[in-house]
């Protein structure tokens, strides 16, 4: 883990919708061969100079290569200063933070990926590592869902993904345009609407969610109404972060730090905290 901020130029900067951008960073390849070693779902500090910190997952798990890709939505004061910045400048970088989806435990399991919105990211980096270890797992479903077509992000890189693991990829969206003979691109509905057909044997598989506060309230009673455990679904949490390392208590969640014991908690382990999702 890097604890002090490390520089790393931008290599490439792309629109994803008005206010989100893809980022491609380069660190030093000395500082990633040493320091860096990377679990889906942990996340990386990112800072502008002048704006400060704030935190983000990567796109794509870090390779020997030292490339990060984040994608990054306009919300404040950094993510603001982030847009500012171009090919060729410098961000720096801390982490990876936190403790990343438990992809052991989740071994020889049915998984369940659930994303809404940008909530993507996070698992569009587990995909990676399941395609990348996709013998050590059992049936693997992908569900995404998003308010329209256009903001069906990564979709391109997802299904390709799907396609080289033998995953089950599935899209819906809250509304979308209708061609001239009434029929729209993809499924129209809410992303729990997708879980009603599948084929779950709830005791061997693992859901794991990300998406806005609002989706985890929904989906985690359709999850326990299919049979899912407290215990098998697997949410990743947003906070507030400063330190990163557990020292500042900014991310607490109850008892627990979202920096440390987090970002991502099974459902049993934040029901009953007010607050929490
Ligand atoms: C583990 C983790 C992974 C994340 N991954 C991504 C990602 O891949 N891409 C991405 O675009 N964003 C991601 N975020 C959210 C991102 O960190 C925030 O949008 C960012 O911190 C906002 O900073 P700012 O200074 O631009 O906004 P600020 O000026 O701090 O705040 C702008 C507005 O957003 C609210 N806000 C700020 N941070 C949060 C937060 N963490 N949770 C809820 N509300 C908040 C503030 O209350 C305010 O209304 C992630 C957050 C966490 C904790
Ligand atoms: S961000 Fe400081 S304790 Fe979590």
């Amino acid at each position: 883990m890097i604890e002090t901020p490390v520089p790393a130029v931008i290599l490439a900067m792309k629109p994803l919708a008005p206010d989100i951008l893809f980022f491609s960073l380069q660190l030093d390849t000395g500082t990633v061969s040493s320091n860096f070693s990377f679990v889906p779902g942990q996340f990386l500090q990112i800072s502008a100079a002048g704006a400060g910190e704030a935190p983000f997952s990567p796109v794509n798990l870090p390779g020997d290569d030292g490339v990060i890709e984040l994608c990054i939505r306009k919300a404040g004061h950094v993510t603001a200063k982030l847009h500012t910045l171009q090919t060729g400048d410098y961000v720096h970088v801390r982490g990876p933070f936190g403790n990343g989806f438990p992809v052991k435990q989740m071994e020889g399991q049915d998984l369940f990926l659930l994303a809404g919105g940008l909530g993507i990211v996070p698992l569009h980096s587990l995909l990676s590592y399941l395609v990348m270890h996709r013998q050590r797992f059992g049936a693997i479903t992908f569900m995404y869902g998003a308010k329209e077509p256009s903001a069906l992000f990564l979709r391109q890189e997802l299904q390709d993904m799907a396609c080289t693991g033998n995953i089950k990829f599935m899209v819906t969206v809250e509304f979308a345009p209708e061609d001239e003979t009434g029929k729209t691109s993809c499924n129209i509905g809410l992303l729990p609407d997708l879980l009603q057909g599948a084929i779950i044997t709830a005791e061997r598989s693992y859901a794991a969610v990300c998406g806005p506060p609002a989706l985890y309230k929904c989906l985690v009673g359709e999850l326990k109404t299919l049979g899912f455990k407290e215990e098998r679904i697997l949410l990743s949490l947003e906070r507030r972060m400063k330190c990163g390392l557990g020292r500042c208590a900014h991310c607490a969640v109850g008892q627990d730090l979202c920096c440390i014991d987090g970002p991502v908690f099974p459902y049993s382990a934040l029901k009953g905290i007010e607050g929490a999702l």
